[in-house]
């Protein structure tokens, strides 16, 4: 469409006007169609790429999205109608609590000046492990981590750059020191317990009790209120909904219908980024013997059957996206 046209302006490329007259007598297909059928190169980041390919695939899918919610979050008609985790019903006051203190909402200047946007999700799959992708990881506009995965004593497999982690009372890294200098604290919150849970961290204050979370969870956030993001639950509904197609279930949590973290966050990515990479996703069934994350001894075989999640039926979204040549996936694990 001609949408993608007014993305190639002349100062993009750093042209002169005699060489792109002589480009664009040269591009015989709309670029929309050219993203379409050709393939990800290593090259420059092309604008509109991820869009185009998954509106390729999943035709109704709509790319404006907010990341993460904002003081307007209420009209935001597709997530006021949900509950946790796919939406926000119930939870406007605390959340409305929440943004006042924050006061940012976007990933920040720098990033939102950028006009094509490189994105890669780190998984914490022990695929990631000795196959030295750090610096590799480090060439993304943004890189994003999930829950603790540890980046100090790892770099040279993960990269040394975090511009976001996200996370969950029960997946938080609980030790302040462990926390990288700095980075975004991005909540995705999956019960009404989790916003409690951001409001006692953003404004600093005890937590007294462990009750309402599966597991012992974070009791302090190193992080500024203006460091700190709620991420659309949107991108929960989405995936589990509309691509995924796990059982709506009114609309409630139920069994075998949430999404994993990992495809929150690329289904973020998605709506956000031109291009769309992850690393650490999925096993090698080669090599049997590799841990489960990168960063512990755990084996696979300690993974557990969740009542939440369906990993196949996610896996096969995950897949249709690297075979659609939607995503890259660096450590070929999906
Ligand atoms: C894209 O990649 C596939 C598989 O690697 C290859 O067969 C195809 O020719 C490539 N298409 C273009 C346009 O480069
Ligand atoms: C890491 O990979 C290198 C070769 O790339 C190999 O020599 C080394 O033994 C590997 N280390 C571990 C701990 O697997
Ligand atoms: C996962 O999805 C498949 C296919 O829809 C279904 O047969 C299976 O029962 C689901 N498993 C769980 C745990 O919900």
């Amino acid at each position: 469409s001609v949408l993608f046209m007014f993305y190639v302006s002349q100062n993009d490329l750093g042209l002169d006007t005699t060489e792109k007259d002589l480009l664009l007598s040269l591009v015989h297909r709309p670029l929309e169609l050219q993203y379409k059928y050709g393939n990800l190169s290593k090259g420059e980041c092309k604008p509109g790429y991820a869009e185009a390919k998954m509106t390729s695939i999943y035709p109704k899918f709509s790319k404006p999205a907010p990341m993460f919610l904002d003081p307007n979050f209420k009209r935001l008609s597709k997530i006021i109608s949900y509950l946790p985790p796919f939406g926000v019903r119930t939870q406007e006051k605390i959340i409305d609590h929440i943004l006042q203190a924050t006061k940012r909402y976007s990933l920040g200047s720098e990033l939102d000046s950028i006009s094509c946007k490189k994105c890669i999700i780190i998984g914490n799959g022990g695929i990631l492990f000795n196959k030295s992708l750090g610096s590799q990881i480090n060439q993304y506009d943004v890189v994003v981590r999930l829950n603790e995965a540890p980046v100090a004593g790892f770099e040279k497999d993960v990269g040394s750059k975090t511009t976001m982690r996200i996370t969950y009372p029960e997946g938080a890294i609980q030790k302040p020191e462990r926390y990288e200098k700095s980075s975004l604290f991005v909540l995705s919150a999956f019960k009404p317990m989790d916003f409690k849970w951001l409001r006692l961290m953003v404004f600093k204050e005890k937590l007294r009790s462990m009750e309402g979370f599966w597991k012992s969870v974070a009791r302090v956030v190193p992080r500024e209120p203006e460091d700190i993001r709620i991420l659309n639950p949107y991108f929960i509904q989405e995936a589990a909904f509309k691509f995924i197609g796990f059982p709506n279930n009114n609309g409630l949590m139920g069994r075998g219908n949430i999404p994993t973290l990992g495809t929150v966050a690329i289904t973020m990515a998605l709506h956000s980024c031109d291009e769309v990479a992850v690393a650490g996703f999925g096993y090698d069934m080669n090599t049997p013997h590799v841990p489960l994350h990168y960063y512990e001894k755990l084996m696979m075989s300690a993974i557990k059957e969740s009542w939440t999640h369906n990993i196949s039926k996610e896996k096969e979204f995950l897949r249709k996206l690297v075979k659609g040549g939607i995503i890259r996936d660096l450590t070929n694990g999906i």
